[in-house]
């Protein structure tokens, strides 16, 4: 099956969080599961640079007329299967030609032509699904988030002579972000009025990507099963829950999974010492190591507690500031690395200036550092407010950094509670809480030292934890089972 991935990012070229994880490891994986992805994406300097041996295939005019055009060649670093993932890049200098942030400037503010530079991605994948490269069409589009979202409306208003129906799928890996604009960007869209409308892309008298995608594709899929039923409650849809209710027999939630190449403790360059679930002594070392790196003590028995991830409400933040005196009185220590929010950012340097030596705060984006972070913490911590799947919990549970989580979305799909029940029957893998409040989280912070204090009980959860399988194929397979159902016989 010929599929055409679409999405804003992909690792290890670009990427602002999971979704580059995702878009970078799902090629592969589908390959493994007989699928043939080719990937389309905007031109932006670090995807351009990294497009090997190629060749101009075609362009296409954009409904404000500019000219598009369309390189197809082999990604550097980005596996597609046997080989490099061949790739189309739209050539549009005008729009992508900007550095760093692929939605932003460096002051933070999103681009104000970001309508179009991610409407000129939907129309490339309708452009290719209708035979832009004469030697290749997709049966099947399949769209991630909003940046890709437009995709499923520019197919289903496809107009051209004899156009064969190429079946969309759009997966949301957040509904939060939504991509809206002013109404007044409708008329560069290229779709007909009537798409501006509640039964289309109209929201609340704007326009939305999002809700482009959702109305749209032919099926829906999100990151995992819980988060496929908590967007569809008010309280997570995000004002597209009516919409996700009504499309509630085309929604799937299929659990992302970790790239086992990139994130393995046994074969991690990027960390000091590497280490297997029956030969621990590497992770001792490589906690030493950053500990030393980061300008915490080091002490081998304070229990390391790290967040790895975006600086923002989401990601429980508050929860963490406040909690941080907690771990310090209980003898913990707390390593943050991330980028966001001013406010939140401002407030983290705060709690390490007044805890030097038991809480470091790392602001950027530091990928070799994450994995050290991973490998070096004892408790990953991911307090999110909602999660749609999160990566970072797995990649705790990879490397032997249980997990310390609230039990939403795909937090709760992937980590299993230490109580008495599933410490006796070897199933823990971490700890979960319920309420968003600073005492549940603390409670679980207390119960993770007090697991801590028990270093045979702690050692098994850990080893239950690392022995998880988290590898693609089973993702790839209910992907490829969805696939065949749009595409069909
Ligand atoms: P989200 O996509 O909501 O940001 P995920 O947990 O799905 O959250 O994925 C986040 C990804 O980005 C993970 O690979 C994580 O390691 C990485 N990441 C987040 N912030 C940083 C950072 N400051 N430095 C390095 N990697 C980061
Ligand atoms: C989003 C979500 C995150 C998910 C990632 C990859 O950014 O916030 O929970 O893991 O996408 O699907």
């Amino acid at each position: 099956m010929r599929i055409l991935q679409v999405s804003a990012e992909i690792f290890p070229l670009l990427k602002t969080g999971g979704l580059a994880d995702i878009a970078g490891a799902l090629p592969q994986a589908l390959a493994g599961a007989g699928c043939e992805v080719r990937a389309v994406l905007p031109g932006l300097p670090a995807i351009r640079q990294a497009l090997l041996e190629s060749v101009v295939v075609g362009q296409f005019p954009t409904p404000w007329g500019e000219t598009v055009g369309v390189r197809l060649g082999q990604l550097a670093g980005v596996p597609g299967g046997a080989g490099l993932l061949s790739a189309y890049v739209l050539e549009a200098p005008a729009l992508y030609d900007r550095p760093g942030n692929p939605y932003e400037d460096a002051q933070r503010r999103p681009y104000a032509d970001n309508h179009r530079r991610f409407a000129a991605l939907g129309w490339a994948a309708a452009h290719l699904a209708h035979g832009l490269d004469r030697a290749w069409t997709p049966q099947l589009v399949h769209c991630h988030d909003w940046h890709a979202a437009l995709a499923p409306a520019c197919l289903k208003h496809w107009s051209g002579a004899a156009a064969a129906a190429v079946p969309s799928l759009y997966t949301v890996h957040n509904l939060a972000y939504q991509g809206v604009f002013d109404a007044s960007v409708f008329g560069e869209l290229g779709l007909p009025p009537a798409a501006f409308a509640v039964d289309g892309l109209e929201f609340h008298g704007q326009v939305s990507f999002m809700k482009a995608g959702l109305y749209y594709a032919d099926h829906l899929s999100t990151v995992s099963p819980s988060y496929a039923r908590e967007i569809q409650t008010p309280e997570q849809g995000c004002g597209l829950d009516g919409l996700l209710r009504a499309r509630r027999d085309h929604l799937s939630g299929i659990l992302n999974a970790v790239d086992e190449a990139v994130w393995n403790p046994a074969t991690d360059a990027l960390i000091s010492h590497r280490y297997l679930p029956e030969r621990m002594a590497g992770k001792a070392l490589c906690k030493a190591a950053l500990q030393r790196h980061i300008g915490l003590a080091e002490q081998v028995d304070a229990p390391l507690f790290a967040l790895v991830g975006r600086i923002t409400g989401q990601k429980g933040l508050p929860l963490v500031l406040a909690g941080a005196d907690e771990i310090v009185a209980q003898g913990g220590q707390l390593l943050v690395l991330g980028s966001g929010e001013a406010e939140l950012e401002q407030a983290l340097q705060q709690q390490s200036q007044r805890h030097p030596g038991r809480v470091a705060v790392h602001l950027g984006y530091d990928e070799a550092l994450a994995h050290r972070i991973f490998a070096g913490s004892d408790v990953t911590l991911v307090p999110s407010l909602f999660e749609p799947c999160g990566l970072t919990q797995m990649y705790g549970l990879k490397y032997g950094s249980l997990p310390l989580v609230r039990g939403v979305g795909g937090l709760a799909d992937t980590v299993i509670d230490a109580d008495l029940a599933t410490l006796a029957d070897h199933s823990a893998t971490g700890f979960v809480f319920g309420p968003f409040t600073d005492a549940a989280y603390q409670h679980a912070l207390r119960r993770a030292f007090a697991l801590y204090r028990k270093p045979a009980a702690w050692a098994r959860v850990r080893q239950t934890g690392m022995r998880q399988p988290l590898g693609w194929a089973p993702a790839a397979l209910a992907y490829r089972a969805l696939y065949q159902r749009l595409v069909g016989p």
